[in-house]
């Protein structure tokens, strides 16, 4: 049986794991998966049908019955039961929503099978939070790319203004915080260093040293 290779990218939101990860498919030619859009998918199936979040049981009818397409193409494009929600993705709203449903056991369990179809030939980075603890823990390679919430939030609202998104620095810092905190502390598949992951800190490191030093591990 031949092992198709796996690269998992964890770590918080905004450590650069996005731009990392899909840098480095691109180098190596492999797969892509960008996990936490299946969670963003599911939060925006979630507002649009208007659910209470709390409704473990609506959210997971949602999940379930779901239809998702992507196309890795230069950026990623989401199709959600046939409509492109590519726009609506990257939105601070439906990033907390998805860290709220991604917080439920039977969610995660619904979704598992969907992430673990993207391991094809000739092989896949796969960029989240459980990547190489959960969805793919005999990863060969397993990389946690962090950097600090201060960090990340600059990062951000800098990303935010070049948009022309009005934005407040304080408020980002204290968002990206409650996430970090919801993302560490749920009992399932809780962010954590995977098992054998180099860590990286990105926080002054340029992009471009990032991608050096994965590379580097993978050859
Ligand atoms: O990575 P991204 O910011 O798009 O993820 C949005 C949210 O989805 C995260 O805050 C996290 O709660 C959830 N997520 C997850 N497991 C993953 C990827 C994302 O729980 N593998």
């Amino acid at each position: 049986m031949t092992t198709i290779p796996v690269l998992t990218i964890d770590g918080p939101s905004g450590a650069g794991k996005g731009t990392v990860s899909r840098a480095i498919a691109r180098q190596l030619g492999w797969h892509y998966l960008d996990s936490g859009s299946i969670y963003r998918s599911l939060a925006i199936g979630c507002l649009q049908a208007d659910l209470d979040l709390n409704n473990i049981e609506a959210v997971c009818q949602v999940a379930e019955t779901m239809q998702l397409s992507f196309d890795c193409g230069e950026t990623l494009q989401v199709k959600l039961n046939g409509q492109d929600i590519t726009p609506l993705l990257g939105t601070e709203q439906v990033g907390n929503t998805a860290s709220i449903v991604a917080a439920y056991p039977a969610v995660r369990a619904l979704l598992l099978q969907k992430q673990k179809d993207f391991q094809q030939l000739p092989g896949l980075v796969a960029d989240g939070r459980d990547m190489g603890s959960v969805v793919f823990p005999d990863a060969q390679f397993k990389v946690y790319l962090t950097a600090s919430a201060e960090e990340r939030a600059s990062r951000r609202y800098k990303q935010l203004i070049e948009k022309g998104i009005d934005a407040n620095l304080d408020q980002i810092t204290l968002e990206i915080q409650e996430r970090d905190q919801r993302d560490q502390q749920r009992a399932t598949a809780p962010l954590m260093i995977p098992e054998g992951a180099q860590v990286i800190d990105s926080s002054s490191l340029s992009i471009q040293q990032v991608i050096d030093q994965v590379i580097n591990l993978v050859h």
